[in-house]
């Protein structure tokens, strides 16, 4: 049977992880957090030195780091240059310089060519905000998930106390807000 190319967007704390975990699981199909991408870009980024509002260097970074994503047993591993930072770029300064990171458009462009390579022969689920309108748009199935801003507060709330970051939920509440 022919292996679908599966397209999840949606805003932070939708539960599309949740949502593109199982699926891939379900299928046996790959996962593609395109997000620990840009976390990966950012923690090259501050790796190197280089200050994030400097696009063309950021650019460089992400244009000359090698960023490996491997899914297994119900998770995602990353490796920037060889060394693994799996759970380096799930720490918040990771997250901010992603989020600085992913508005340089030629960052972007770097990423969506190397994510659309990751789909060429189909059998993924992958997972973003642009997958299904940019990355993907001839997917054979796009999803585009949302929840309320309560229910998204919550749930990266419940991510970052899991991690063991401290978190207070009301100004949670307005980032997500305020982010869309
Ligand atoms: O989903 P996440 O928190 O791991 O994403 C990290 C950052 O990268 C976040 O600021 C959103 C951004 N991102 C993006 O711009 N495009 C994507 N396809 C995935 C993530």
């Amino acid at each position: 049977m022919r292996k679908l190319t599966i397209a999840i967007d949606g805003p932070a704390g939708s539960g599309k992880s949740t949502a593109a975990k199982r699926v891939a699981q379900l299928l046996n199909y790959d996962y593609i957090d395109t997000g620990a991408m840009y976390r990966a870009v950012g923690l090259a980024a501050l790796g190197a030195g280089v200050r994030l509002d400097e696009a063309a260097r950021v650019e460089e970074i992400a244009r000359g780091t090698r960023i490996e994503l491997r899914w297994a047993d119900g998770r995602t591993r990353v490796w920037l240059d060889g060394r693994e930072v799996s759970e380096e770029i799930r720490r918040a300064e990771a997250a901010q310089a992603a989020s600085v990171v992913s508005t340089v458009p030629e960052v972007r462009a770097i990423l969506v060519r190397r994510q659309k390579e990751f789909a060429t022969h189909g059998g993924v689920v992958m997972e973003g905000r642009d997958i299904g309108t940019v990355v993907l748009p001839q997917a054979d199935l796009k999803i585009f998930l949302t929840a309320s801003s309560e229910v998204r507060a919550r749930r990266r709330a419940d991510e970052m106390a899991g991690r063991g970051e401290a978190v207070h939920f009301e100004q949670m509440k307005e980032e997500v807000i305020e982010r869309d």
